[in-house]
């Protein structure tokens, strides 16, 4: 019996610190996120795909980054990561998970 009271208590302290998990440690997960799966085509500067796409897209009108942009709301990445759009292949769960997905959202969102 005691035994099961220590696994209760102890469950307990393992688990808030998860719950409570602040949105600066989401947000750098959502970095590590974007810098392993993104970046390798949406990073600053020449020879990045998506930053190329985005430039003649916008042609000056957005950051052709997409780390600086301000109008990435998360509802959006999400649907363009799940459906891909173009040249860009939509990502399963089993690459990019739902709870990276929030992350990577997170990361992407306008800083309040
Ligand atoms: C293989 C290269 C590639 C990878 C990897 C990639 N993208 Fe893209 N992405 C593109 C291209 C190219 C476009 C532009 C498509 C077009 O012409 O509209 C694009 C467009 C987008 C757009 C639309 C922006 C807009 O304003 O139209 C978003 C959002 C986006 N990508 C997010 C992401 C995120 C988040 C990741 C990482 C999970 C990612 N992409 C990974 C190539 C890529």
């Amino acid at each position: 019996m005691k035994g099961l009271l220590f696994v209760a208590v102890a469950s307990t302290l393992v688990a808030t610190p998860v719950l409570a998990q602040s949105k600066n440690e989401l947000i750098e997960h959502g970095n590590q996120v974007f810098q392993h799966w993104c970046a390798p085509c949406h990073a600053p500067g020449p020879r990045h795909p998506g930053t190329q796409a985005l430039e003649v897209l916008y042609k000056g009108s957005k950051p052709a980054a997409l780390e600086q942009r301000t109008d990435l709301l998360p509802e959006v990445t999400k649907v363009f990561v799940r459906n891909g759009v173009s040249m860009m292949a939509p990502f399963r769960k089993t690459e990019i998970s739902d709870a990276d997905l929030d992350a990577l959202a997170a990361y992407l969102a306008p800083k309040e």
